[in-house]
């Protein structure tokens, strides 16, 4: 194959040697415009667990990376005068430099053919004369941008602006300082490289960039006079820290980082590798790993594949899900950095949890694994730290008062609607349903969203609480949970709006009924997809029954015993499609502005306080985004959530979107949990408003994280209890932990604990006899960077 690679950076140059190595009859051509020694930047970064895939592809390129390896295990968090260490992490790094050499002389070794100081010829003429075109020339591509419509790149800018420089200050672990300057906070990342220096990340949000270096910037020097004079001052600042060492450049200027992603990586025989492809901000890690590791995957491709096609697809298949969640948690990692401000109060102890954990790649369970004396270390802080300090126990164990109200744990069993209603009467179906959730450990069992009308329904099978039987058969579920189990139960009251008269879930979710469907009303007569009906608008007159009508049903719950009510303003139904700006078009006082979108939100809210009973508690779930463009987002979330706490709710509850038919929302792990970590910072401490996370928050593990960094007081779980109704208890016995928090029920203690499993009479496999070059038994482990020994 001839097989012709744009740039000489560490993708060109590590795959150009691979695919060389596999075999050697291919013809590889590499042009990079720099000189082979012209190289910038200083140290990259490399997981344990990328060198092992670098070990197995080539063992002479590892060898001598291994070399120049500086390796550290700890990160060290400098914050408010304190620094904490997280241990056991693993890293090695060398110069950038360096890795170059190795990989440039790999190359020459086996007879790559390397332009230097050399532009690549024009794309098209590449992919006609060579069977395979890399582009592997950086974030910005050439190659990328001659086909962009067939790449369809997105460019993100983001808010912080950074500056890549090195040190001579060998620094002993990654190191973290966090600074809170007369300009606001600066952060440096920092990590040895070798034994002459570190490299030295200086970072901050663009606002405190620019009350600390726009004075230079609007000098209007010429861009090499500007940066140093920049350096200069990151020197003055960062003295204490430098303690007489200096800063040093090597191209070094302000970026903001930018995201990038492309629809597809691949044009007919051209193909994009590393930063051409995606970037990853590098607080989770440099790109060069990720360029070295699409290398690796781009040449095992070529070499398994019986064509070039199946090649280039197989590969792209192969990383484009890693390159994702990489850039997921990177885009958390970056955002947290952001928004650093927001947790500079946090105790040391709290602080170097949640920046350790900021990607939520990391939790509770994996640092424990790394470095226990850390993990003792926050879980006692955090049982010190509760209005009631206790011994240290699982995070979520806590108990928790929400308003007057004293939940035992910090679960709660997510409203979720069963649409197994008769005329929105609830039936034994909801007895059994809330009333296992209750016997199965969480504090607090949220009903679904109870309606407050027949045409306040989504669908036929939903429940209300408007007539004198409902509230019969609800009392019958409350007395059930107040009599059998010490969780409490809370309804949550919602009216349908736009997204109403449609069918069950299963039938066909948010699809109007195929017979018998019933007005729909909304802040604005506009569907919620073309499907859909087309809403009444809502005249003064009708919003005032509607908010009686919400009064009547919160009565009624009162009266059935429940202990908290939550008003339902997510997810697009009435409330919400008032708050949004996408369903909410409307002229007079209810539309328009924030201010006046909350208006009847705010109004429902107030009238049903009045009448929901003083001492029990009430909660608002809110959609923090709508994922996408001219919606609200975190800012509004934000003032939405202060607004409502304003108004005296006791809690919010933070979902997410299903607002707009069209939203693009980026599911993850705990995806929602950044939203819910902002409001609790900003407005759930100046109030003392309970902020309840939810949403892809599936194990114990992710719970304990999310309490311990500070991002929610609460976390409300939905699926995971469809799929265990026992769910709490389960985490307790997973954790060994039988304390308070934990009431198994008496009629369940036989079962507290995890059953046997069958006990195999044979003898475990104890040793292993393996030799270097025999294949492994299956028994045979590998720890990245060990050689099998035995
Ligand atoms: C200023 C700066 C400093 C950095 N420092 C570090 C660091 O210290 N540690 C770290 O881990 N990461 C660092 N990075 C990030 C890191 O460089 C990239 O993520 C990584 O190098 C990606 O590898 P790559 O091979 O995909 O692209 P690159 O390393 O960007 O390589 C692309 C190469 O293509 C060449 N090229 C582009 N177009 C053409 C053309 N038309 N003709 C010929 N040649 C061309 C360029 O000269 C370049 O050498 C830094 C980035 C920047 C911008
Ligand atoms: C079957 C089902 C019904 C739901 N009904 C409601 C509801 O009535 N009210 C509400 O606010 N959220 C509802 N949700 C959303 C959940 O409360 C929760 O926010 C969501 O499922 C994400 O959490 P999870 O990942 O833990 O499931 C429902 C979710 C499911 C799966």
């Amino acid at each position: 194959m001839r097989i012709a690679v744009v740039g000489g950076g560490p993708g060109g140059l590590y795959f150009s040697a691979l695919v060389k190595q596999l075999d050697r009859s291919h013809e590889v051509t590499i042009w990079e415009r720099n000189a082979p020694d012209d190289t910038f930047g200083f140290g990259v970064v490399f997981s344990d667990e990328t060198l092992g895939g670098i070990e197995h592809a080539d063992p002479l390129v590892f060898a001598e990376m291994q070399r120049h390896f500086a390796r550290w295990d700890d990160i060290d968090v400098h914050h408010r005068g304190t620094t904490t260490t997280s241990g056991g992490h693993g890293f090695a790094a060398m110069s950038r430099t360096e890795l170059l050499g190795i990989l440039q002389r790999r190359c020459g070794d086996l007879g790559v053919t390397v332009h230097y100081r050399a532009e690549a010829p024009h794309p098209d003429r590449l992919r006609e004369e060579y069977d395979l075109v890399l582009a592997a020339d950086g974030a910005r591509s050439q190659l990328r941008t001659a086909y962009a419509d067939v790449f369809r790149p997105s460019f993100e800018t983001r808010r912080c602006k950074y500056m890549w420089l090195g040190t001579d200050l060998v620094f002993e672990a990654f190191k973290f300082y966090v600074e809170e300057t007369p300009h606001g906070v600066m952060q440096i990342h920092g990590y040895p490289y070798d034994r002459t220096g570190s490299t030295f990340i200086v970072e901050m949000h663009d606002d405190v960039w620019q009350r600390a270096f726009g004075n230079i910037a609007a000098l209007d020097l010429p861009p090499g006079e500007s940066d140093t004079k920049s350096i200069a001052l990151v020197e003055q600042l960062f003295a204490h820290v430098l303690d007489g060492h200096r800063v040093f450049a090597n191209n070094s200027k302000w970026l903001n980082f930018l995201s990038l992603r492309n629809e597809t990586w691949r044009h007919g025989n051209l193909v994009l590798i590393g930063d051409a492809a995606h970037t990853a901000h590098f607080s989770i890690g440099s790109g060069t790993k990720l360029a070295m590791e699409d290398a690796l995957a781009l040449a095992a491709c070529l070499h398994e594949q019986p064509d070039l096609d199946t090649a280039l697809t197989a590969y792209e298949a192969e990383r484009r899900p890693v390159v994702l969640s990489t850039q997921r948690a990177a885009q958390a990692s970056l955002e947290w950095f952001e928004d650093i401000g927001h947790y500079v109060h946090q105790e040391p102890e709290q602080f170097a949890f949640n920046i350790v954990t900021r990607s939520r790649r990391v939790t509770h369970e994996n640092l424990r694994l790394r470095d226990p004396e850390f993990v003792a270390g926050i879980d006692t802080w955090f049982a010190g730290s509760q209005p009631v300090p206790t011994a240290p126990r699982p995070p979520m164990f806590h108990p928790y008062r929400l308003g007057h109200l004293e939940l035992k744990n910090r679960i709660i069993v997510s409203a979720m609607d069963m649409y197994s209603a008769v005329d929105g009467l609830p039936t034994d179906f909801h007895l059994v349903h809330l009333g296992s959730k209750a016997l199965g450990g969480a504090a607090l069992v949220m009903t679904e969203m109870v309606c407050t009308s027949p045409e306040g329904r989504i669908t036929p099978g939903c429940s209300g609480l408007y007539t004198p039987e409902q509230e019969a058969a609800w009392t019958r579920v409350v007395d059930f949970v107040h009599g059998a189990t010490d969780a409490r139960i809370g309804v949550q009251l919602g009216h349908s709006g736009r997204k109403g008269s449609t069918r069950l879930m299963w039938e066909g979710i948010d699809e109007p009924l195929p017979e018998g469907n019933w007005d729909v009303v909304a802040p604005s007569a506009l569907p919620y997809s073309p499907a859909n009906q087309v809403p009444r608008e809502l005249s003064e007159a009708e919003l005032a029954d509607l908010r009686d009508e919400f009064v009547r049903n919160a009565e009624a719950a009162a009266r059935a015993g429940f202990d908290v009510l939550e008003l339902h303003c997510a997810h697009g139904y009435l409330l919400s499609s008032f708050i949004s700006p996408l369903s909410n078009r409307r002229t007079d006082r209810y539309g328009g502005s924030l201010e006046n979108r909350l208006r009847f939100p705010l109004e429902v809210f107030d009238a049903v306080r009045a009448v929901w009973p003083a001492e029990r508690p009430m909660t608002v779930r809110i959609s923090a985004t709508d994922w996408f463009e001219g919606g609200t987002d975190v800012d509004d979330a934000v003032a939405v959530a202060r607004a409502f706490a304003e108004h005296g709710a006791d809690g919010i509850d933070v979902s997410t979107g299903q607002v707009v038919k069209e939203e693009r929302p980026a599911f993850g792990r705990s995806y929602q949990t950044p939203y819910a970590d902002r409001i609790r910072n900003e407005v759930g401490r100046e109030f003392g408003v309970a902020v309840i996370a939810v949403g892809a928050i599936s194990s114990y593990d992710d719970v304990n994280s999310i309490l311990l960094a500070g991002r929610a007081d609460l976390c409300a779980l939905g699926r995971p209890h469809l799929y265990d109704p026992q769910w709490t208890l389960h985490a307790a016995a997973d954790q060994e932990y039988a304390g308070p928090g934990v009431t198994w029920p008496d009629p369940f203690k036989a079962g507290s604990r995890r059953p046997q499993t069958g006990r195999s009479e044979g003898p475990r496999p104890r040793l292993e006899l393996v030799r270097h070059g025999e294949p492994r038994t299956r028994h045979a482990r590998w720890r990245p960077g060990s050689a099998p020994t035995g």
